[in-house]
């Protein structure tokens, strides 16, 4: 048994879906069903077995002993965070609760959980695995070579110092109480289920809503991008053959200008989904800057390559056509989000 934080969110979905159309294994999936959480991404398990679901938030120390104590979990994997920059700006502190106060009482939970266990080989096997970010190491200049695991902290904006924080805490649990963890390092994630506030699905979704398509700055910015299969991949390497302890960074290959990456989504608009008149990029709008926005990521792949034998598998630019055409034939799943109707979904399934 698997116990997942943050299932119902864009990543947390894919690797559920990913994980249970490869493994028998069954999956609890802990989720507080934020605005970013929503349920229906996972529909297609319903009456599967296999797929639990735990309405529930991670800081709520009572909930989490609860699940360790009914699902009996080999491993943890920690997706259920705060995630998007912007709103850190606005609202930090709900990103120290989620992402700071909610892995502690995670860790906090698995300790007690393996405390009280008499069977030697959970206490063995037992892995946590966090899913952190890249952000953590703070901004790259053009030409600096990329983040390696042994970069420094240098976390600027909110998000990325609660993530920073969670690193922390996470390393302190192995070092001080043996807790076998392995912390991953990922770059921009893309692909299905993204909630539309972060930069691809934004800008597909403002596309096809004849709205600006907002750039901030120059939009010279550099993100590396990862197609989120991949980095399910990578956390399922990671998870069965990384070393205790140990923290490995997950790139893409891909380090796109932002601006080149809505050039490259409005001309695959064009193509598949012609405008009447004129091309989707006529809608893109320099917009003021985000407070101390960083300025490149970039991720040195070296030692998940050479010591789990992981690299990313896929084109940033067929992901992207794949993921242009995921949003087109899932509109109405973009309504719902934005509508917030699916929280009328949660009350016929859940009952609140
Ligand atoms: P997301 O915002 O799409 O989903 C977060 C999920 O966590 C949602 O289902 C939400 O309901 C749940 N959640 C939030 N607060 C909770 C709480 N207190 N208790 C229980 N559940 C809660 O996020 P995502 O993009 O899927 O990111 C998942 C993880 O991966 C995060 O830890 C993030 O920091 C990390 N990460 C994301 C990216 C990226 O590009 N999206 C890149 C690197 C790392
Ligand atoms: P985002 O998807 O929010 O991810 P992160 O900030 O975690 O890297 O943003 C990706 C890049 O795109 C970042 O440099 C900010 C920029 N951006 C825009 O220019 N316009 C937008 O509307 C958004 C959401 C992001």
């Amino acid at each position: 048994m698997l116990f997942v934080t943050g299932g119902c969110g864009f990543i947390g979905a894919n690797f559920i879906l990913d994980w249970l159309a490869r493994s028998s294994e069954p999956i609890v999936n802990l989720d507080a069903l934020t605005y970013a959480g929503n349920p229906e991404n996972l529909t297609s398990l319903e009456g599967d077995a296999r797929y639990h679901f735990v309405h529930g938030n991670i800081c709520d120390s009572a909930t989490v002993e609860q699940v360790y104590a009914k699902y009996a979990p080999r491993a943890v994997v920690h997706f259920a965070a705060e995630s998007h920059v912007d709103r850190s700006i606005h609202g930090p502190a709900a990103f120290i609760e989620t992402n700071v106060r909610g892995t502690l009482s995670l860790l906090e939970g698995a300790r007690q959980y393996l405390a009280g266990s008499t069977d030697a080989a959970l206490k063995n096997a037992f892995r946590f695995a966090y899913i952190s970010t890249d952000e953590v190491y703070g901004s790259l200049k053009a030409d600096d070579p990329p983040f390696t695991e042994l970069s420094r902290h240098e976390p600027n904006s909110p998000y990325a110092a609660s993530k920073a924080g969670s690193d922390h805490l996470v390393r302190a649990y192995f070092k001080t109480f043996g807790l076998a963890t392995l912390t991953t390092h990922a770059s921009n994630n893309f692909g299905p289920y993204q909630f539309p506030e972060k930069l691809i699905p934004l800008a597909i979704n403002n596309a096809l809503g004849g709205r600006a398509i907002p750039i901030y700055g120059s939009g010279k910015q550099v993100r590396d991008w990862l197609h989120v299969s991949d980095h399910c991949a990578a956390v399922r390497a990671v998870l069965e053959s990384g070393q205790p302890g140990e923290t490995y960074n997950v790139g893409g290959e891909s380090e796109r200008e932002n601006l080149q990456v809505v050039h490259t989504l409005c001309a695959i608009l064009d193509r598949v989904r012609p405008k009447a008149s004129g091309s989707y990029a006529d809608q893109i709008e320099f917009v003021k800057d985000r407070l101390g926005h960083d300025w490149r990521y970039a991720i040195d792949g070296g030692k998940i390559a050479s010591s789990l034998g992981w690299r990313p598998a896929r084109s940033f630019k067929a992901s992207l056509e794949q993921t242009v055409r995921w949003y087109l034939e899932n509109g109405d799943w973009l309504k719902r989000v934005q509508s917030g109707a699916y929280l009328k979904w949660i009350d016929q399934h859940y009952g609140k």
